[in-house]
């Protein structure tokens, strides 16, 4: 079965919320999906053997968080050439952090990246779960398709 891993940073729980929805809507395509905190990716052995990446932070002072800069440091060494990738975050007003993965994940990793980066006020707002699912279900349906 096509493996897929989530991993979020957050500070109130917003990008926790859409991580779930995201690795939900993996699943309803048939994929494996595993949704991490940051905190619990301590090394380069904790990227191996996936298909799917996605990678998501919450912006706070028109950044990501210091654990998704650090995740990212170590995902340039773990060999993503290739894999597919998807990147997302809760925002207030501006949401630079999403955007900022997903260059990365495209220019630096050379990742095959799906659609844009997921941008969300909250997942509970204006069609934000709806979003958050289908958002993974296009993940799960490049992994796991014919
Ligand atoms: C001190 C502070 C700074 C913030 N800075 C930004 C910002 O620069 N741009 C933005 O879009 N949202 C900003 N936000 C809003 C958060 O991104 C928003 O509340 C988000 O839903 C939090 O997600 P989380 O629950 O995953 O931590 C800020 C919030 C706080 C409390």
């Amino acid at each position: 079965m096509a493996k897929a891993l989530v991993v979020y940073a957050t500070r109130t729980g917003d990008t926790k919320n859409i991580a779930d929805l995201i690795a939900e809507g993996i699943r309803f395509e048939g994929g494996e999906a595993t949704a991490l905190n940051v905190t619990q990716v301590k090394k380069e052995e904790d990227l191996a053997g996936y298909d799917a990446y996605v990678f998501g932070s919450a912006t706070y002072h028109g950044e990501m968080m210091q654990g998704t800069k650090t995740l990212l440091f170590l995902a340039e060494k773990a060999g993503l050439e290739g894999k597919v990738g998807g990147s997302f975050g809760a925002f207030g007003w501006s949401g630079e952090a999403p955007g900022r993965i997903f260059d990365t994940m495209k220019n630096i990793f050379k990742m095959d990246m799906v659609g844009g980066p997921l941008r969300l006020k909250s997942a509970s707002l204006g069609g934000g779960t709806q979003m958050a699912q289908d958002y993974g279900r296009n993940i799960g349906k490049k992994i796991s398709g014919p």
